[in-house]
């Protein structure tokens, strides 16, 4: 049995660092094994023009632990309002990696995403033009299309329309949950990738609905059932260049989690690695691991993999706590539900 296993030091290609206390709390989590993360723009206000992203990139780098060399790659939020010429300046000096398409009203701080998607359309054949790719939280928001059903909706409404358009843009559709998303980024050629979850790899909708509601396991989009799920587990071990992890750790305090509208996301920074390790051994895939975590996302994002690596061990589980402190207020760590063997053991 493999006991060791030593990859390219991983990257988290959607991740919610948030701001203030909250991002001091939980930015060590992720820096202490990622090298670099794609860091989501829905702050309060969004994060909508280069000099929020740049910013908000110096705050993150200040609280970034000293040493660890994380590096924040930063996106815009797309409105109805970006300019074209921003995004490409922005994008030439490297200061944005990606723009982020949020449908508006579709998940947590989206009231200022895109209603109309004939407004964007010159932001989008910039982007085209210069080869930044769109981050897209692929998700309908109409009430009458049912939760479940919602990124499939998104998928030949809204997405397809977009790319026949504009063939050049280059998407990620992130958090995929759904079989219908993994069937339409195989079948996207070059262009578009994927991005999944540790959490949607072990989690389907009985997990959060039956025997009684967990909070801690709504996040959007929604687990789905379990057909689903496994689709998701054959992609991300499939070894395919256009999968790869995005860990969407989305910590809120227990407070926001537990009440009557409790706030989508689960808080995964922790343990995304000892999960992920978990899913592709029960697959007998851990050779593939190094792709979906280190590898297959640079290359998308025409990066370098990083030069570093980190080991996993086969040992004692690593010692997460069950919730962090932070000075607004405990934030809960995602519980797989099962024992995990994998620890990161150096780097
Ligand atoms: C995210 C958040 O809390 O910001 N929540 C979530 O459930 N994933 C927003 C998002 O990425 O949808
Ligand atoms: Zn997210």
């Amino acid at each position: 049995m493999t006991r060791t296993l030593t990859l390219r030091r991983p990257d988290d290609w959607h991740l919610h660092l948030r701001d203030g206390a909250m991002m001091h709390a939980v930015l060590p989590w992720t820096a202490r094994h990622f090298a670099r993360a794609i860091i989501m723009p829905n702050l309060v206000p969004p994060v909508v023009t280069p000099a929020d992203a740049a910013a908000y990139r110096d705050r993150i780098l200040a609280a970034t632990p000293r040493g660890s060399g994380f590096r924040p790659l930063m996106t815009l939020y797309l409105t109805e309002e970006t300019q074209p010429r921003d995004v490409r300046a922005a994008a030439e000096i490297g200061l944005i990696a990606a723009v982020k398409l949020y449908p508006a009203g579709a998940t947590t701080n989206s009231a200022s995403g895109v209603k109309d998607f004939s407004k964007v359309r010159r932001v989008l054949e910039t982007m085209a033009q210069v080869g930044l790719p769109l981050c897209v939280h692929g998700e309908v928001t109409d009430a009458e299309v049912d939760i479940f059903d919602r990124e499939a909706a998104f998928l030949d409404r809204v997405l397809d329309p977009i790319r026949r358009d504009l063939p050049e843009l280059r998407v990620v559709l992130e958090h995929v949950t759904t079989t219908d998303g993994v069937a339409y980024v195989r079948e996207g050629g070059d262009g578009i990738a994927g991005t999944i979850t540790a959490h949607h790899l072990v989690l389907n909708r009985n997990h959060l609905l039956a025997g009684g509601i967990r909070p801690h396991y709504y996040c959007l989009p929604v687990a789905k059932r379990e057909t689903h799920r496994r689709a998701l587990v054959g992609a991300a071990t499939s070894g395919e260049a256009s999968f790869f992890l995005g860990t969407d750790s989305a910590p809120h305090t227990d407070a926001a989690k537990l009440q009557p509208c409790g706030c989508a996301g689960c808080f995964t920074a922790p343990n995304a690695l000892s999960v992920l390790a978990e899913v592709f051994e029960a697959e007998g895939a851990l050779d593939r691991l190094e792709a979906f975590a280190s590898l297959n996302g640079p290359a998308f994002y025409r990066l370098e993999p990083n030069a570093e690596t980190i080991t996993l061990e086969r040992a004692a589980p690593e010692d997460v706590p069950a919730q962090i402190d932070t000075e607004d207020g405990p934030v809960t760590v995602f519980d797989p539900g099962m024992a995990l063997h994998w620890r990161v053991s150096g780097g």
